[in-house]
């Protein structure tokens, strides 16, 4: 089975990381989308919340599963038995950051590859920090996040509210 494992911080997740998601379930037999700690960012959600969240977004994907972890990307990994670790590029600017991380995870585990995919275009501005900032301020995230978590987000982060 051609197990692949999506990593990211979801804090929260939004329309391009399902994007991605949607897209690498068809290439895989199993994707675990799994929410990890990015030791540069401060979270906003919890754990549970960012898990719960994957969760309702891809219930309709039967080959995802969501997970969460802790520790070393290249360990989890090896755990898992996974072929490979799947990121979204959005842009050329994300790319050395990125290779940086594919070599480190390659040096750790060198069975696993890095596969990227391109970010639909019309997600190529998006990220979580937008996504925070348009909902702390009290606007519109729709057609950023799914409709099924919008509310769940105003309703943590709206300071209007
Ligand atoms: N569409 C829109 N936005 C996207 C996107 C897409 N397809 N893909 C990513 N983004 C956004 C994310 O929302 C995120 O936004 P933010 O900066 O506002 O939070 C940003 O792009 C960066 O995403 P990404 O590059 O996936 O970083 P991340 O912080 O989400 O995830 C981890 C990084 C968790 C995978 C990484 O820190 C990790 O592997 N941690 C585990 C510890 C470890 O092994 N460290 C050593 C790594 S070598």
């Amino acid at each position: 089975m051609r197990i692949g494992v999506y990593p990211g911080s979801f804090d929260p997740a939004t329309l391009g990381h399902l994007d991605i998601i949607r897209r690498a379930s068809k290439l895989f037999d199993k994707l675990i989308v799994a929410a990890m700690v990015n030791g540069e960012k401060r979270s906003s959600f919890t754990m549970e919340e960012k898990v719960d969240f994957l969760k309702r977004m891809t219930c309709d994907l039967p080959n995802v599963e969501v997970e969460s972890f802790s520790g070393l990307l290249a360990d989890y990994v090896k755990e898992k038995q996974a072929c490979a670790i799947v990121k979204g590029l959005r842009a050329v600017s994300d790319f050395e950051y990125e290779f940086q991380m594919a070599l480190a995870n390659k040096k750790l585990n060198a069975d696993v590859d890095t596969v990227f995919l391109m970010t639909e275009q019309k997600y190529l501005f998006l990220s979580s920090t937008i996504v925070r900032d348009i909902a702390r301020h009290g606007g519109d995230i729709t057609g950023f996040v799914s409709e099924e978590i919008r509310d769940d987000i105003m309703n943590k982060l709206d300071q209007a509210k």
